[in-house]
């Protein structure tokens, strides 16, 4: 896709900034499941926390389609720094932009956009994963505070967060229409951090169970109004798969950029591998491959920012992106041989990175539930 001299000159930008400070970063970040700090706060001396917020509540302003862009530079050498990019921006400040007042906008979005706080989304409950109206989080108004007992699992940031915009219901029996959002501000007393997710890839992302009990949150802290929860949390999720498929495009464009440079100088036979025609082969689906979930990611981006309803490409890009980057990163580590299996080499990273975008953000079941619901009406 030709992309306009804005956008060329944005991706150099970050292209800079992942080769030169997040790459050699990478690999010690996943041994060690550290958390990049610093990278997060570079990324908010860059201005790459909030791209497509308003710069009047601290963002710089961009679209969506550089968002995308952004996530997909990141991914393609750290998919843990991409994971938390993505979060931190489609979760954590997306619902408070869409569904926030002027004071709640002004509060929360400027510091997250600085990098000061650290947003994050907690929708996913033990008994309520895939199936996000079974919502057992209770929120009670008592007086002018809301008490929430429940719990959140494998919440992205959820641990570091300063503030997590979660759903609860007044009534689980109610269904989709009990379920209300608000945010929680980390320290309040009742909420606090459970367990801590040991996980296969994204290692250095933090991913943890969040816990309410008797948790007293200011009336204030509502988002919209009672009730509007789901339809907020679903149109946050719409628009957070735009960049989960831009991450699964990074890693796969990692995963892709690696062969071809093992290819060139590994031998085999006397003869560079890629001289070999099945290798050929691999290399060019992953390149046809690559290339066709940029087109419905950057695709599904202009229909965002375009104000045209963007739903089912959303799902498609995440669901179709998700789905080749698997298979790339899989052909990648093939192609490495037994180099491939081991961390001297990216891609077992971009392999175990790659997993996760077939599940978060709804699995690609779920995407194809979406789908099938736009192109059958209903
Ligand atoms: N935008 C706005 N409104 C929407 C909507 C959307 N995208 N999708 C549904 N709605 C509305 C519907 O119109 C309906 O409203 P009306 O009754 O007024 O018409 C209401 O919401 C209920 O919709 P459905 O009947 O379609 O709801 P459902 O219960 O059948 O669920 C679902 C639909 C798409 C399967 C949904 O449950 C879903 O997306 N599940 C997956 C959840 C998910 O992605 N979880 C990931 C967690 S976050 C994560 O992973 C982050 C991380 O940290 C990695």
């Amino acid at each position: 896709m030709i992309l306009d001299e804005k956008h060329i000159k944005f991706r150099e930008k970050v292209k800079q900034f992942a080769d030169e400070e997040v790459a050699p970063r990478a690999r010690q970040l996943d041994q060690k499941c550290e958390f990049p700090w610093d990278l997060v706060k570079r990324m908010g001396e860059l201005e790459l926390l909030a791209i497509y917020l308003p710069e009047k509540y601290g963002g710089a302003g961009l679209d969506t389609l550089s968002y995308a862009i952004a996530v997909e530079e990141i991914g393609r050498v750290c998919g843990s720094t991409g994971i938390f990019l993505a979060a931190h921006s489609s979760l954590g400040i997306y619902p408070i932009y869409i569904a926030g007042n002027e004071t709640q906008k002004r509060k929360w979005l400027i510091p997250l956009a600085q990098g000061k706080m650290i947003g994050s989304f907690g929708l996913t409950e033990p008994n309520a994963g895939s199936d996000a109206a079974a919502t057992q989080t209770t929120a009670k108004l008592v007086g002018n505070k809301y008490i929430i007992n429940g719990t959140k699992c494998f919440i992205t940031s959820g641990g570091i967060g300063d503030i997590i915009v979660f759903t609860a219901t007044k009534d689980p029996l109610l269904g989709y229409p009990g379920i209300s959002a608000f945010v929680v501000e980390k320290g309040t007393p009742g909420f606090s951090e459970g367990k801590k997710e040991d996980k296969l890839g994204l290692r250095s992302s933090v991913t943890s169970e969040l816990i309410f009990e008797d948790c007293a949150i200011p009336k204030e802290n509502l988002l919209g109004k009672e009730g509007d929860g789901f339809k907020i949390f679903m149109q946050t999720l719409d628009s957070g798969r735009i960049s989960i498929g831009a991450l699964a495009l990074g890693i796969a464009q990692g995963a892709l950029d690696a062969s071809i440079k093992f290819s060139k100088t590994a031998l085999k036979s006397g003869r560079p591998l890629y001289k070999n025609q099945s290798i050929q082969s691999m290399i060019a689906d992953m390149a046809t491959e690559v290339e066709a979930a940029r087109l419905l990611i950057y695709q599904s981006a202009l229909l965002k920012d375009a104000g045209k309803p963007f739903t089912k490409e959303a799902a498609m890009a995440k669901y179709y992106a998700s789905t080749i980057g698997m298979k790339a990163t899989c052909t990648a580590v093939k192609i490495h041989g037994m180099f491939g299996l081991t961390n001297e080499y990216p891609v077992e990273r971009f392999m175990r990175d790659e997993k996760l975008m077939e599940i978060g953000e709804g699995t690609s079941e779920i995407q194809k539930i979406v789908i099938a619901r736009q192109v059958f009406g209903k």
